[in-house]
């Protein structure tokens, strides 16, 4: 039998090799005992019966406060080959989505996954209901994309939030039909600098135009009248 508990440092080790045997994103020691030591409450382990790790999740509490929004994020995600499909994931990151919002107040959840991590994505956007926020080119070491998914926990703040993103679309839109205007307006003027070179440019062909009739004239009707007489 799987139960889940929280992480103890006594974990590490096991959680790093779990982690090494299962991703290409590994991390030092250091980092590991960095989210254990901060933030304690919110990464979890998944244990058989004898108390032997088969998964994890290591979470922190994103400490840049980047929006304003006290937000935790998924650092790693990871469960053994032999364990997998038994909803010890689902159960994982449930446990440190509530252990966010209860202990440090966190209004969403963020993470990362790779583009091509169907099984992970299955989770987090079918399971979990976490949403694509957007795409970040080449986030990976080995160059592949990855999508950066939020999951709000505060209803509240997600429609805030889905305000934002809605303005943010229609001044993207503005910006749109400003640099259209833009294009508009310098076509316009060089219409008008065409014209107004064309007056004398007409002029010149104009010119040219009836130089060339004359001698055409001239010529075509010297020489027809010269056949005929011949003939
Ligand atoms: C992704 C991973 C954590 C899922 O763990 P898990 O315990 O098997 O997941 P769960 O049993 O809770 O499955 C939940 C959902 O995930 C999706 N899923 C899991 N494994 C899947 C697979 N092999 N293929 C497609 N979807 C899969 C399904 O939608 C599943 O729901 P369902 O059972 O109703 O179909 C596990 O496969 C893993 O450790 N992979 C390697 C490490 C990794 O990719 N970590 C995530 C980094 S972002």
């Amino acid at each position: 039998m799987v139960s889940i508990r929280n992480a103890t440092i006594d974990d590490l080790f096991a959680m790093q090799n779990t982690n090494l045997h299962c991703l290409p994103e590994n991390y030092q020691m250091k980092y590991y005992y960095y989210h254990l030591l901060s933030w304690p409450q919110i990464s979890f382990v998944a244990v058989d019966s004898k108390n032997k790790v088969v998964g994890y999740v290591l979470a922190k509490m994103d400490d840049e406060y980047v929006d304003k929004t006290p937000h935790g994020h998924i650092t790693s995600l990871a469960i053994n080959r032999h364990y997998r499909k038994l909803g010890i994931a689902t159960k994982l990151m449930k446990q440190a989505e509530k252990a966010m919002e209860t202990v440090f107040g966190a209004k969403y959840v963020s993470l990362h996954v790779r583009e091509s991590n169907r099984a992970a994505l299955g989770l987090y956007a079918g399971v979990l209901k976490f949403e694509k926020h957007k795409v970040e080119e080449g986030y990976y070491a080995d160059g592949e994309n990855a999508f950066e998914m939020r999951k709000f926990l505060d209803q509240k703040v997600a429609e805030e939030y889905k305000k934002e993103q809605e303005e943010k679309e229609k001044e993207k839109e503005k910006e749109k039909e400003k640099e259209k205007q833009i294009q508009i307006e310098k076509q316009i003027q060089i219409e008008k600098q065409k014209q107004t070179q064309n007056p004398q440019k007409k002029k010149n062909q104009q010119r040219k135009g009836k130089g060339k009739g004359k001698g055409k004239g001239k010529g075509k009707g010297k020489g027809k009248g010269k056949g005929k007489g011949r003939k």
